[in-house]
């Protein structure tokens, strides 16, 4: 059956010494919990931040990669340096990302195929804004999200590929969608791929929910059904609330 997740994406948080001793403080408190933890520091910090996890169940992932193989783009990182640093999981389309740098749901797609190609887990998101959500859009939005970013992988591609869900009226306010607001999407995203690439396969697929989780909301949200984890900003600066999220199952 699918894994559980808690990802932890500091987005650009934290110089390097404090992201080893955060690294360090996680590994020394966190013991064998039902998920699969991952740690999203910045680029300049996952090569130690691999080294500092390698003999743990901790995985490390990258917060996007570039949707170009090589060459001239400065100040991109491609997916195969990111593999090649050590890291299993790397984040496409974080809506901060689109937001404010204009990713489109197709070049999301070259980027998705990018880390796939690289044997790297894209963790790809989707989530409405505040006005979709109040024109009551928020399920086209997000349909056409997945469509366009996903569905030209194979059955195979699809099931080494999470989804995470992130309102984003809910990232960094406060704000966090109620459990069942978070699983009535969660089914539907679910329902989407199962039309397009089978029950079985769309029952394999972790979706994890994203949008001011924290320790006290953790474990209702992650009660849900089809909720599989978490991907946290905020909460997974502070080793002790990370950790606690991570016992939310
Ligand atoms: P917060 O947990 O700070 O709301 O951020 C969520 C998020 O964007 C994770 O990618």
């Amino acid at each position: 059956m699918r894994k559980n997740i808690v990802a932890g994406n500091w987005k650009m948080n934290k110089s390097l010494e404090e992201g080893k001793t955060l690294i360090s403080e996680i590994m020394n408190t966190q013991n064998s919990s039902d998920c699969q933890i991952i740690i999203i520091p910045p680029f300049i910090h996952l090569s130690v931040a691999n080294e500092i996890t390698c003999n743990s169940n901790i995985a490390i992932g990258a917060q996007d990669c570039s949707a170009n193989q090589s060459g001239a783009y400065t100040g991109e990182v491609s997916a195969q340096m990111i593999k090649s640093a050590g890291c299993q999981y790397v984040i496409v389309g974080h809506s901060e990302r689109r937001a404010m740098h204009n990713e489109s749901n197709n070049l999301l797609n070259i980027k998705v195929n990018q880390a796939l190609e690289n044997k790297l887990t894209p963790i790809y998101c989707c989530g409405e804004t505040l006005e979709e959500r109040e024109a009551n859009r928020h399920f086209e939005v997000v349909k056409q999200q997945i469509q366009e970013g996903l569905f030209t992988l194979t059955e195979e591609q699809i099931k080494n590929s999470v989804i995470a869900y992130e309102p984003v009226w809910a990232i960094g306010t406060g704000k966090t969608a109620s459990a069942d607001q978070a699983q009535e999407i969660h089914n539907y995203i679910r329902t989407i791929i199962a039309d397009k690439y089978g029950n079985s396969v769309a029952q394999e697929i972790s979706i994890l929910y994203g949008g001011s989780v924290k320790p006290q909301n953790a474990q209702e949200i992650f009660a849900k059904e089809d909720v599989d984890g978490g991907l946290i900003g905020g909460a997974s600066l502070k080793a002790e609330d990370f950790i606690a999220i991570t016992k939310g199952f």
